[in-house]
């Protein structure tokens, strides 16, 4: 079967910076992959290249077998939720349901929805709460929410349980575990115990290198590569 999202050697740079160097990547339909590596690695960058916000300086990517010239044509099946979400001023209804409205919707289907999304990270009934007097933890979930809302085809997810206390990072944890089978999803994270149970696949990268990939068991307890068992060890300084 074809792949729904490829990344064919591709490169990018920031000035100087060279964030990746030649990733290769296949992410089949309704796979979970987890990204992981050391800060500055690259996953960042590649989630967003991988959500068709940034086009790669060399190289490809292919959605659907199609290749990638503008991803606006795509915004409504992959989405990408990043490390400190923005919002607008307003309630967490209106936020969540803000990408249901300008495709459209009822209020009504709306209003279910967003409820539906909210019950799903576990946030019921915080339709009317103010935006501005949530905890981080909390926004990180409406931003969650959001996203689920417009049933995406494909879930980019930068960091998802960075400032999360336990029961949180295990609420997300649990989330991913309840939808994953009808979504492709790719997460960033260095929360290592996210990636060993939620994903079908954990991809290490470093400096920019996608150095091995493969099942949780394998990476995690039989890694092939020297700094990928140093990294999955906690010992890489
Ligand atoms: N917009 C940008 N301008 C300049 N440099 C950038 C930009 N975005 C990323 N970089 C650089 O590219 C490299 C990869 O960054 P990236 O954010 O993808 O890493 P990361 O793996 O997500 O790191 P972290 O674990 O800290 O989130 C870093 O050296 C970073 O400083
Ligand atoms: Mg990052």
């Amino acid at each position: 079967m074809t792949p729904i999202l490829e990344a064919h050697k591709v490169w990018k740079s920031f000035g100087s910076i060279r964030a990746l160097r030649g990733i290769t990547l296949d992410i089949s339909e309704n796979e979970t992959v987890s990204i992981i590596g050391p800060n500055g690695a690259g996953k960042t960058t590649l989630l967003r290249i991988l959500a068709l916000l940034e086009r790669p300086d060399k190289g490809w990517v292919r959605y659907r077998g199609e290749k990638v010239e503008s991803g606006e044509k795509h915004r409504g099946e992959i989405t990408m939720v990043f490390q400190n979400p923005a919002f607008f001023t307003g309630t967490v209804a209106d936020n969540v349901g803000y990408g249901l409205k300008i495709r459209g919707m009822d209020k009504q289907t709306i209003r279910r929805k967003v409820r539906e999304a909210l019950r799903a990270v576990n946030l019921a009934g915080f339709e009317k709460r103010k935006i501005k007097a949530l905890s981080g933890g909390e926004k990180q979930r409406v931003a969650l929410a959001r996203a689920l809302c417009i049933e995406p085809r494909v879930l980019l997810l930068d960091e998802p349980t960075a400032n999360l206390d336990p029961p949180n990072c295990e609420r997300i944890r649990r989330v991913l575990k309840r939808i994953k089978k009808n979504i492709t999803v790719v997460i960033a994270s260095h929360h290592l115990g996210l990636a060993k149970t939620v994903a079908d696949r954990v991809a290490y990268i470093h400096q920019g290198k996608l150095l091995e990939i493969g099942s949780p068991e394998q990476i995690f307890g039989k890694p092939r590569h020297r700094l990928t068992k140093l990294f999955v060890e906690g010992k890489l300084v």
